[in-house]
């Protein structure tokens, strides 16, 4: 059976746990190649295993440039070609404004903001020579409205708006499109670490839908914006988030 995604090479940052797995997964099944990066050697390879010959698995981390050109050479080596890359790879660290470590900023500044750059940078060659491309990032409502706590975290990801604006203004006349996904609430480790296990009662406290969102639950999203479904829709931003920021 044909799937959407068939003959499109994506990577995917951050792919051995939560929404990224979830994404590489639902990518594969729509017969999409997919190299995924993250830290965790032994998650990546066990879902690189089980997926088959689909999809690879790398180590990276996304604030390092050398990084980002061994994931780009072995995507090239491995399936001939990219277009599709989706900045899922994200941190978060909480503290009020006034015990603000810069520490923690340089550290959320790297990896929410110079991590999904970098991979922009390094994919628009290969993009152009495919002659189209379609890139997403992955944003916050911390980005977006007023969240105590989070002034890092906001900085960092609001920024991603912004690099999704020029980009995707750039990259346009190249057919290569750009655009923003904004997740709400989503039951993953990221948020239940910073929500010292809160998550779905905070969800069920402050969404609108009264409930919080499945990994899962992000995968339709993601296919819309990589696929050809999509070809006209650059620089836009898709809040996927239960009418949270709304
Ligand atoms: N869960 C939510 O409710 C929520 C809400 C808004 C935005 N987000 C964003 O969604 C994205 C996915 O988050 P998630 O909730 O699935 O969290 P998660 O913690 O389950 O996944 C994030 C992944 O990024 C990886 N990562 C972190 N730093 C990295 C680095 N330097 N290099 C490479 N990989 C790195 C982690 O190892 C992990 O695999 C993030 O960008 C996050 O900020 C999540």
């Amino acid at each position: 059976m044909a799937g959407r995604m068939d003959g499109k090479v994506v990577i995917v940052t951050g792919g051995t746990r939560g929404m990224g797995e979830a994404e590489v997964r639902g990518l594969v099944a729509e017969g999409a190649r997919v190299v995924f990066g993250g830290r965790d050697e032994g998650a990546g390879n066990r879902i690189a295993a089980e997926l088959g010959g689909h999809a690879a698995y790398v180590r990276q981390d996304v604030s390092s440039e050398d990084d980002w050109k061994r994931v780009v050479a072995i995507t090239l080596d491995r399936f001939g070609a990219i277009h599709g890359l989706v900045n899922n790879a994200g941190a978060q660290a909480a503290s009020p404004i006034a015990k603000i470590k810069q520490e923690d900023i340089d550290y959320l500044y790297r990896v929410n903001q110079l991590g999904p750059i970098l991979g922009i940078k390094h994919v628009v060659g290969p993009m152009r020579e495919a002659g189209c491309g379609s890139i997403v990032n992955i944003g916050s409502p911390a980005g977006v409205k007023g969240l105590p706590m989070l002034t890092a975290y906001a900085a960092s990801k609001a920024a991603l708006s912004g690099v999704t604006r020029t980009v995707a203004v750039e990259l346009a006349p190249h057919g290569i499109r750009v655009n923003l996904v904004v997740p709400g609430f989503f039951d993953t480790d990221l948020l239940s670490e910073n929500t010292g296990g809160k998550s779905a009662e905070l969800a069920e406290r402050y969404v609108p839908m009264r409930r919080i969102a499945q990994p899962q639950e992000m995968v339709g999203t993601i296919l819309y914006l990589l696929s050809d479904d999509s070809l006209y829709t650059s620089g836009t931003e898709i809040r996927v988030d239960g009418a949270y920021t709304i």
